[in-house]
């Protein structure tokens, strides 16, 4: 059985004392939670997030990272400076850093490796947009988008990554993918993985993230290859955040 997943990307939102009341109202609210909860930050509030969640059972990341090890990348945040504050999860290739930051396909799975080979865990974002998907090329999209991965990496890394489908046009729109789109999706990722290693297929978990609210998602959650979320503006708000925790 996989282990629902339930991750907050912030993106570019809080402050230290907006984050010191949604990481205490999270706190407190994590008793009657079964799934994995991670909280992913802007990087300077790492060291807050690291000295507030340690001992607890959230665990934090980044939104990004540098594909190099390290030299004159001004502006650049390495990996191994992302494991210093013992981050968990790092997000890679989330829709807004492709299309705002043009982050390729290459580029994604540059990330990725560096990641893995400081010992953290790729959270790795894939999607259509929304005329990729009234093309109906959305599977083809979403292929070509892991294959970068898969080829540079090998299948194998996905053992120690999260996938995470994110349509493109769902995000931060306040329209969802039906419960029955995402799982056709999340379940032709799963198949396309168990084509290369059944299984590494049924121990990858697929997160969804795209308008994941509480009232929405005790459905998505239900589908049989939606493993967790990813979760943008009601990852701001502790007991909105909570409430997709416990469905999960
Ligand atoms: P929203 O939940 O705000 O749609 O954002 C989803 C997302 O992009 C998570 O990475």
């Amino acid at each position: 059985m996989r282990r629902k997943l339930v991750a907050g990307n912030w993106k570019m939102h809080g402050s230290l004392s907006e984050n010191e009341a949604l990481l205490s109202g999270l706190l407190a609210g994590m008793a009657d939670v079964k799934a994995g909860v991670a909280v992913c930050v802007p990087f300077p509030y790492l060291a807050q997030v690291q000295s507030r969640l340690q001992g607890s059972s959230i665990v934090w990341g980044a939104q990004n990272v540098s594909q190099e090890a390290k030299g004159a990348f001004t502006g650049e945040v390495s990996a191994s400076m992302l494991k210093d504050f013992s981050c968990g999860y790092v997000i890679v290739g989330h829709s807004e850093r492709r299309a705002i930051y043009g982050e390729t396909d290459a580029l994604v799975a540059d990330k990725f490796a560096a990641v893995q080979a400081a010992g953290m865990t790729p959270i790795f974002c894939v999607g259509e947009t929304l005329a990729e998907r009234e093309a109906g090329v959305t599977e083809a999209v979403v292929a070509r988008q892991m294959d970068a991965v898969i080829a540079k990496c090998g299948v194998a890394s996905l053992a120690r990554a999260v996938v995470a489908y994110e349509p493109v046009w769902a995000i931060g729109t306040g329209v969802t993918a039906s419960p029955a789109q995402a799982q056709a999706v999340h379940a032709f990722i799963r198949a396309k993985v168990r084509a290369l290693d059944a299984t590494v297929a049924e121990g990858l978990v697929i997160q969804y993230g795209g308008s994941m609210k509480p009232n929405n998602a005790v459905e998505l959650l239900g589908q049989p290859d939606i493993d967790g979320g990813l979760i943008g503006g009601a990852a701001l708000n502790a007991e909105d955040f909570l409430a997709i925790c416990r469905a999960g």
